[in-house]
């Protein structure tokens, strides 16, 4: 079988490593990237692949199978539907779009021209993210009641270089609060409300940089998130996974899950159980599930090549990221109008 012919448009850092994750995959085949950059030209060049600067420049001449949409976020539209329209299925970054409305459009598109859309939430990938959610949704750990989240590190100064990075839109709610949201409804199910105050007062960017939030699930599970880009610390998820060479492993934790019967650490997988009845009374004991991280990516781009060649159902489609999103947006809204968002 011929490899699936793939482009990527936005050759920056998620794009190059889409680019990494796809040399390694022997069904999948990059014929183009799209970017005006100098250095993504240089790239195309090394690959031994076309380049072009607009996406409509590479539609006018070859048509792939698939394309990588890894452009800053408020330029997730435009080519997306571009893609589309010519009859690509596409793999977009997340947050699939900046706001609702764009993203109910890549929806109806897709859907008109019977073409897949799959959102980059490349953590559900990983096995220790299908474990937590077996070990959550079974009677380990009792009726859940709680969860907390934390995502705190300092983004390096030379990450705001690009103009981009320091408007809301690129801010830590819709970078990486995104993926945490995911997280969250992945493991927990549906967000019925949200609830968060945001403060923005360290690097004087438009963007906020700490956030407080209370999220209710429909289940009636409670749950508290703190997010900041503005301090060192080893309570994120890059940090407690390792999942990226750039920020070293600590293998901390950056969420409990807190049970009726035990409580559950993750990304650890550590699970902590009273020995004898689950009170206050009873010395505790913790039990660890080891699960080996694969590469997400790689994981992500072949699942997408079996979703192009028919293969595979979308693990992740444009109706499923758009309620992540809507979660994530729901913190700007409830900041400024002081009052719990129902969704
Ligand atoms: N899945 C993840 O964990 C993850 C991690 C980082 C970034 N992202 C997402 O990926 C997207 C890009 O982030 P980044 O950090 O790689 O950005 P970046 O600034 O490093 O790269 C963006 C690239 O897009 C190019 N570009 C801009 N406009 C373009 C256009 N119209 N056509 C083609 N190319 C264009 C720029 O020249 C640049 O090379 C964002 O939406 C971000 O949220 C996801």
């Amino acid at each position: 079988m011929t490899a699936v012919k793939l482009a990527i448009v936005g050759m920056g850092m998620i794009g190059k490593r889409h680019l990494q994750a796809m040399t390694t995959i022997k069904k999948a085949a990059l014929i183009a990237v799209v970017d005006p950059a100098e250095q993504a030209k240089a790239i195309a060049l090394n690959e031994g692949v076309q380049w072009f600067g607009k996406i409509e420049e590479m539609l006018a001449d070859v048509v792939p199978e698939g394309v990588i949409v890894c452009t800053p976020t408020e330029i997730h539209l435009a080519p997306t539907i571009s893609a589309l329209e010519a009859g690509c299925h596409v793999l977009v970054e997340k947050p699939i779009a900046g706001n609702l409305e764009e993203a109910r459009e890549i929806q109806l598109v897709a859907e008109r021209v019977n073409r897949n859309v799959m959102v980059g939430h490349h953590r559900r990938y990983y096995g220790l993210m299908e474990e937590a959610r077996k070990i959550v949704s079974s009677e380990k750990l009792g009726r859940l009641l709680a969860v907390h989240g934390q995502w705190t590190s300092r983004k390096a100064d030379d990450y705001f270089i690009p103009q981009w990075r320091q408007q809301s839109s690129s801010g830590p709610v819709l970078i990486n609060l995104i993926h945490e949201m995911d997280i969250l409804r992945f493991i927990c199910g549906e967000i019925e409300s949200v609830t968060a105050q945001l403060q923005t007062n360290f690097r004087g960017h438009p963007k906020e940089e700490t956030a407080a939030i209370i999220v209710r699930f429909k289940s009636g599970v409670l749950g508290t998130f703190l997010l900041s880009d503005a301090t060192p610390s080893p309570w994120n998820w890059e940090h407690a996974t390792g999942e990226n060479v750039n920020f070293p492993h600590t293998g901390q934790n950056s969420y409990c899950f807190m049970g009726t019967d035990a409580c559950l650490e993750f990304p650890n997988l550590r699970i902590w159980q009273s020995q004898g009845k689950p009170d206050w009374n009873h010395l505790m004991k913790m039990e660890e599930t080891p699960v080996p991280l694969e590469d997400a990516y790689i994981a992500q781009c072949r699942h997408f090549c079996g979703v192009i060649r028919g293969e595979e159902m979308p693990r992740i489609t444009a109706e499923d990221a758009s309620k992540t999103l809507a979660a994530t947006l729901a913190v700007f809204d409830s900041a400024k109008q002081r009052q719990t968002i129902l969704l």
